[in-house]
């Protein structure tokens, strides 16, 4: 999925992602080497000046990694349940309000694929020149359009299977939403406070939305070692509650 890229990784386990845009590349604490030298090496161990790399294709999980970022991202953990809950497959079209850095914009065309359609819309015509260049620098650009607007004014899109809010005020978005998706289509939101999930939740609930249901999701990892296996001793920091809604035409 990614445009001509790799990602080192030391034996430490600290990555480097390098463009192969030209035919040598900068590889950090290294110097220069070629690209193609490296393209032959995905896979394999790479040596160079006494230290080893892997080289390897990057992940989703990687190019949101090295991101530029303007605003606080929604991260790896929550993107994914916002695909899978909105239940977004390849060829879908999904508006998204609040583009940021594009961390989620970037999620969000990888799972609609190349013949899916992603909107995204930021009040910060800046906010959204970074995010161009992230997408354009995963390869994914051609995917996105990239707007200035308004969620509290509206939006002219209509037909979306998904519209998926990042804004401090998610709930001025939910009239928005409404139009802009095709029955049954799916609404969600991320919010980092609990008077966010409240207030968006009360005008879901005038309107004409069903299944609203709000989840945190903690990610916990497992340290497996001979010596014994347990969770980390890494504190669970708070990401954010993601709020989900269906959009029908009807309520019971
Ligand atoms: C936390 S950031 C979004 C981060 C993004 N989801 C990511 O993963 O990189 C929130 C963004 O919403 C934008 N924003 C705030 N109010 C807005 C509104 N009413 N309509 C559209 N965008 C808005 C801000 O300019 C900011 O870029």
């Amino acid at each position: 999925m990614d445009a001509d890229r790799l990602v080192l990784l030391e034996p430490s386990g600290r990555k480097h992602l390098v463009a192969l845009d030209r035919d040598t590349v900068q590889v950090p604490r290294v110097g220069v080497v070629r690209a193609d030298a490296l393209r032959a090496s995905v896979g394999r161990r790479w040596t160079v000046g006494g230290r080893s790399f892997l080289v390897l294709t990057p992940s989703i999980r990687d190019v949101v990694g090295t991101i530029r970022r303007k605003a606080q991202i929604v991260g790896p953990k929550d993107a994914a349940s916002l695909v899978w809950n909105c239940d977004l497959k390849a060829g879908d079209f999904v508006v998204e309000v609040g583009t940021g850095s594009g961390a989620l914009t970037l999620a969000l065309a990888h799972a609609v694929g190349p013949a899916g359609r992603v909107v995204t819309y930021d009040v910060r015509p800046d906010f959204l020149d970074v995010a161009k260049s992230n997408l354009s620098a995963a390869g994914l650009d051609g995917r996105v359009q990239f707007k200035v607007g308004d969620a509290r004014v509206g939006i002219p899109d209509r037909d979306a299977d998904a519209v998926i809010v990042d804004v401090p005020d998610p709930w001025e978005a939910v009239g928005t939403a409404a139009k802009a998706l095709r029955p049954c289509g799916h609404f969600a939101s991320f919010s980092p406070n609990v008077e966010q999930v409240n207030r968006t939740v009360a005008v879901l609930r005038t309107a004409t939305f069903v299944e609203i249901r709000t989840v945190e999701i903690i990610e916990r990892g497992i340290e497996a070692r001979d010596s014994g296996t347990h969770p980390s001793f890494a504190p669970l920091g708070h990401t954010g509650y993601l709020t989900f809604a269906r959009h029908v035409l009807e309520t019971i």
